[in-house]
């Protein structure tokens, strides 16, 4: 890994914003400000493992490719993403940002962001009137970029404020289910202007999703629960690319895995990795800990829960807090819920049985942990500093549909990945090149 390791990351946007006092100069919304050196440190130490987007920051600081740009994200206010901001600036972009998510904010980032003089509405529990408080505030920059985890800022855009659609060049979206919300729209006729899904890069859905996804999971149940994986029956509901992390990891750990899935090559590739498969109606009276991650609403519902067993443990690491129907457990449960420890709520049963809900059934890896670890979102936000570059130079002539980033660009974030891991590769010879293109020579 030592080679990935960057020295001298500098503070967030050191010396820029203020001194430009364009629109990042625009008033923040955050916790507290006393937190910014602490942000600072962390914001730092992620920058360490950030190589692939920090030689995107040196091209953009030469280039300016994003000069004049206004960006307004709705992002996971975490340390990586203040590189990702810290980025766009340095393409001479100005950027707001507020959370895609009112749990998943890291209120030092949020300071330390805010004290470089970035423009940033989020803080960590917001409700849901104030979380669209803030999407409102940064689009109030008049946005010609927009950059989404979950398409919220699109779909206000194409709601409360359409006034400001002719203005947008294009936006960016980070997750599948951002991007299959936009999917829809696009199908509907009614998407208003070009999206990059950002998540359908190979660099991005192979490494973010499973890599990122199955590693930080596990993290967010162990730090809210420190309970022993192994040993256990973990249920993973959904065996796409996070699911397929989750599960990796579970069973790393020594979980005995299940898997429950309604797409049947995904159930068989289940199976064949060598996990049971079976409907959550069975799998539910075996689990242990149940972590759902399919995108999809009541994957966990009051059937599963009637059957589970005492003290049985629930996470969502998908997209949006549907994947648990909570509502249905408030009904089912004697208590309505109540907190035991931070991010842990018990429901007690009128069968006696307890089932214990994490971080209130929203992402568990940010609302526990820190989401995934730097080094994946290098590579993911490597995507998105491309995007949004593509987008200021090209979004004009792009057709209102939801685009993938060139193929190039994933070569490019490989390469020079594998590089910063100083990890060498074959090359095709010229009578291999020749031979690959042809079809004359058989057997
Ligand atoms: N926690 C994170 O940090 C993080 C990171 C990336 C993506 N996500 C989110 O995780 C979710 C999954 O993303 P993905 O990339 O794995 O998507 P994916 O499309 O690759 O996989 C989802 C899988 O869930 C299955 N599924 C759908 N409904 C189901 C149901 N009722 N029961 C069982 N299985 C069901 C689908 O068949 C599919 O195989 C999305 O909401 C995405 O936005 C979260």
């Amino acid at each position: 890994m030592a080679g990935a390791v960057l020295e001298g990351a500098e503070a967030v946007g050191k010396g820029s914003a203020r001194k430009r006092g364009e629109v990042s100069a625009m008033k923040s919304d955050i916790t507290n400000p006393k937190l910014a050196a602490a942000g600072q440190a962390r914001v730092d130490w992620a920058g360490r493992f950030m190589p692939v987007l920090a030689q995107i920051r040196e091209r953009f600081e030469k280039e300016r490719p994003l000069k004049g740009i206004r960006i307004a994200a709705c992002l996971h206010v975490t340390t990586e993403t203040a590189q990702l901001m810290r980025t766009l600036k340095a393409g001479g972009a100005d950027v707001a940002l507020c959370a895609s998510n009112p749990l998943s904010t890291q209120d030092d980032t949020a300071a330390a962001l805010a004290a470089a003089g970035f423009s940033v509405h989020a803080r960590r529990g917001e409700d849901n009137k104030t979380y669209y408080k803030h999407i409102d505030s940064v689009l109030d920059m008049k946005p010609q970029v927009t950059m989404d985890d979950g398409a919220d800022l699109v779909s206000r855009l194409h709601t409360e404020r359409r006034d400001l659609v002719p203005g947008v060049l294009g936006s960016t979206e980070e997750t599948t289910t951002g991007v299959i919300r936009l999917k829809a729209l696009e199908q509907q006729k009614k998407l208003l202007f070009p999206v990059i899904a950002v998540n359908d890069s190979q660099t991005k859905f192979m490494f973010d999703n499973r890599y990122g996804t199955g590693q930080s999971t596990l993290d967010g149940i162990l730090r809210a629960t420190n309970i022993l994986i192994a040993g256990s029956v973990v249920v993973v509901c959904g065996y796409g690319w996070c699911g397929r992390g989750v599960a990796m990891r579970a069973k790393g750990f020594g979980a005995h895995v299940i898997v429950c899935e309604v797409e049947p090559v995904r159930a068989l590739e289940a199976a064949m990795d060598g996990f049971e498969v079976m409907p959550i109606a069975q799998a539910a009276a075996k689990g242990d800990l149940f972590v759902s991650v399919t995108g999809d609403a009541k994957v966990i519902s009051e059937a599963a829960f009637k059957r589970m067993k005492d003290g049985a443990i629930v996470a969502n690491s998908g997209h949006f807090n549907v994947e648990v129907d909570l509502e249905a457990l408030k009904k089912l449960s004697k208590n309505g819920g109540r907190t035991i420890k931070p991010e842990v709520e018990e429901f007690e049963l009128r069968s006696g049985r307890r089932v214990l809900v994490l971080a209130g059934g929203r992402l568990v890896n940010l609302s526990c942990a820190e989401g995934h670890p730097a080094e994946v979102m290098d590579m993911s936000f490597a995507n998105q500093a491309l995007a949004a570059e593509w987008l200021a130079k090209s979004g004009k002539t792009l057709a209102p549909k939801v685009h993938r980033l060139p193929e190039k660009f994933d070569r490019q974030i490989a390469a020079l990945k594998l590089k910063a891991k100083g990890i060498q590769i074959d090359r095709l010879t010229a009578e291999q090149k020749h031979y690959l293109s042809s079809w004359e020579a058989g057997t």
